[in-house]
């Protein structure tokens, strides 16, 4: 079947991030070229520290480089303002965060129907409650995020993020607070919802059997590709 994705989604070209501290220029990603065809799958992994986040944030746009240049889906995300950006994000792009971001003043069911509604969306409910059945959390609908445990509130993140086909998923240690089931669900659910839409999974993570399940593995240590 043909994709409407360009076929290399997203590439850079010497990309790079620094920022001035009192200590001096701190060089947190130095040099980073990569090539992610569309549907691929690539874990990042590398000691706490060695930029991974930073890297994730660039690609996906929350983030601006110093130095070099990111192709998104055929487009220079980095020729973009702000606005450009958060349109790119908007079409394109699903993010689960390391510290998972939802909303705290609103519940499990509307976290996840929110990106959908600002589109207008006029399925957004039964479509969140589908992605939160999938997660497992069928149960856990009206609960807001303070009447969650960490790995519910990571896997309503999850259902999120995933919730508007995105076609890149940026994921922070998607299973970093689950338990060795849950993690082993979640992670059936990753791929299976990378082969129904052919979403690019990019994921951060120290767990090595779904770093093993990606495609290609990117190392960093101290902000480079090893
Ligand atoms: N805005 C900033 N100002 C100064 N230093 C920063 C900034 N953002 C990140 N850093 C530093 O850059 C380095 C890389 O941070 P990053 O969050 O990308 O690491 P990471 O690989 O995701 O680590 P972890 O596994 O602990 O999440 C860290 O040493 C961090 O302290
Ligand atoms: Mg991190």
């Amino acid at each position: 079947m043909q994709t409407p994705f360009s076929r290399n989604i997203i590439v850079t070209e010497n990309l790079g991030k620094s920022v001035k501290t009192s200590g001096g220029t701190l060089h947190i990603l130095s040099d980073i070229s990569l090539q992610v065809a569309s549907g691929e799958s690539i874990a990042i992994a590398g000691e706490s520290g060695s930029g991974k986040s930073t890297l994730i944030s660039l690609l996906a746009g929350l983030d601006t480089p110093t130095i070099g240049s990111i192709n998104l889906n055929g487009k220079s995300l980095t020729s973009m303002d702000e606005d450009g950006r958060a349109a790119m994000r908007n079409q394109l792009v699903g993010f689960v965060f390391q510290s998972f971001q939802l909303l705290q003043g609103l519940t499990a069911l509307e976290n996840v129907m929110l990106p959908l509604e600002l589109r207008g969306d006029k399925k957004a409910k039964d479509a969140a409650i589908g992605l939160l059945q999938r997660v497992g959390l069928s149960e856990r609908l009206t609960h807001t995020p303070r009447q969650l445990s960490g790995g519910e509130q990571q896997r309503v993140a999850l259902a999120r993020a995933f919730v508007s086909k995105p076609a890149v998923l940026f994921a922070d240690e998607p299973t970093g607070n689950l338990d060795s089931k849950t993690g082993a669900k979640i992670i059936d659910l990753l791929f299976e919802l990378n082969q129904e839409n052919n979403t690019t999974l990019i994921l951060v993570t120290h767990d090595q059997t779904l770093a093993n399940r990606c495609q290609r593995i990117i190392k960093l240590a101290a902000g480079r590709m090893v």
